[in-house]
Order: structure tokens, then C-alpha cells, then sequence
């Protein structure tokens, strides 16, 4: 178990952004073009200080997830919502391959374009092919789960992270991810210092 230290950061307007990022899990109608730009251009203006001044420093939680989430399946980890790279490292060291995509090209920028190629796309609308990946990762990201059940293989794992747990501005608790993606999932779950993780694992019998 990863205690968690003092300090924990809790976000201003967290509950309101949390309701936003259920609404937009639950119903495919909330994701407009207008509500994507206005993030894509949110995420642009707040790339160069990302890493200083937004990005919590802890990698914890992730460790966690990969070391006690279960085996991890073979093939293309697909990290949506990378943002600048911070937990790449480590799926790269995880994954034989990933592929890191992001809406914001200035957060993409920032990425390790070598540990990962970068892909500047919309999370609701995957350029990849139906059943191509293997591992799902989002780590304080938004859920659209037609599109990682359309991409993810039979018998792959989405790997869902809260980098500040319940307290996180995207948070969904794994009923609420499970109930969104539908079908037949296998999960576990943990919080470990301030984060969360649950590893999700596509039934391979509907
Ligand atoms: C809260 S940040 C987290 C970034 C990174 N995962 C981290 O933990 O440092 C959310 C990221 O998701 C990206 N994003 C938001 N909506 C997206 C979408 N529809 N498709 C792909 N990326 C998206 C944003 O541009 C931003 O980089």
C-alpha cells in the first residue's frame, strides 16, 4: 500500500469539472465541436506551464496500477490524453510499444516523441483501427468509450488513473467507467498515495 504524503493539491472548480466528464462518458451527444475546441484551446494556453505548475509530480499511482493491475497484454499501448509525457516513461518501459495521442498540439509538443510516437487526434474519434490495441491508458483524461471499445482487442485492459483520486477533476468512480464502456469487464482497483487506478479487462465472451 502507497500512503498517501501531506500536501495533496485539491483543484478549484474539481465537482463541476467531475460532472462535465460524467456527462461526457455517459452521453455521446455532450462531446460537441465547440465544447473540443474550447479544450483543445485550454490545453494549448496551459502546455508551457503544465509540467511547473499543473502536473502533480507523482508517478506512484501509475507504478502501482502496472505492478498489481495483472497481467498486461502484448501489443500497442494507446495513452489518451497524454498531454506532455509525464507517465509515458513508464508505459514505454511496460509496453513493447505506445502510442501517445493528445487534442492539444502544444501539449503533444512536449511529449518524448522518442519513448512514443505522437498523435494529435480527438479521443472521440480514434484514426485506428477496429480491435488494433491492446492496453487502453488514461490518466486524468476524458472517457469516450465508443471509441476504446471500438479500438481495444477482445481480452485488453484499459488501464483508468486519478492522479488526485476522487478529489481529481475527471474522476469517475469503476462502476460509473464500466457501466459507460457496457459489455462484460473483469476489474481491479486501488488507491495508492493521492491517486486512484482500477485495470479493466475486456471479458473475452461476450
Ligand atoms: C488533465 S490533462 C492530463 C494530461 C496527462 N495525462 C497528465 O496526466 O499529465 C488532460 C489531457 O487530455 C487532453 N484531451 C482533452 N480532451 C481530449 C480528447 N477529446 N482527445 C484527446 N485528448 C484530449 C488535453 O489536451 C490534456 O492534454
Amino acid at each position: 500500500m502507497i500512503t498517501a504524503p501531506p500536501g495533496k493539491p485539491m483543484p478549484e472548480g474539481a465537482a463541476e469539472l467531475r460532472r462535465l466528464a460524467r456527462q461526457i462518458a455517459t452521453d455521446p451527444s455532450a462531446w460537441t465541436p465547440e465544447l473540443a475546441s474550447l479544450v483543445a484551446g485550454l490545453f494549448e494556453q496551459l502546455a508551457p506551464a503544465w509540467d511547473t505548475e499543473h502536473a502533480t509530480g507523482r508517478l506512484d499511482f501509475l507504478a502501482d496500477a502496472l505492478a498489481r493491475g495483472g497481467p498486461l497484454p502484448c501489443g500497442i499501448c494507446l495513452e489518451l490524453g497524454s498531454g506532455t509525457g509525464q507517465h509515458t516513461p513508464h508505459l514505454a518501459d511496460a509496453f513493447d510499444h505506445v502510442i501517445a495521442v493528445d487534442l492539444a498540439r502544444k501539449m503533444l509538443r512536449r511529449a518524448p516523441a522518442h519513448l512514443a510516437p505522437r498523435l494529435q487526434a480527438d479521443a472521440a474519434r480514434l484514426p485506428l483501427a477496429a480491435g488494433s490495441i491492446a492496453a487502453v491508458v488514461l490518466v486524468d483524461a476524458l472517457l469516450f468509450p465508443a471509441e476504446i471499445t471500438r479500438v481495444l482487442a477482445v481480452g485488453g485492459v484499459l488501464i483508468w488513473a486519478n492522479q488526485l483520486g476522487a478529489d481529481g477533476p475527471l474522476f469517475l468512480d469503476t462502476p460509473t467507467v464500466i457501466g459507460a464502456l457496457g459489455g462484460a469487464w473483469s476489474a481491479v482497483q486501488a488507491e495508492a498515495g493521492w491517486g486512484s487506478w482500477a485495470v479493466l479487462r475486456r471479458a473475452r465472451t461476450p
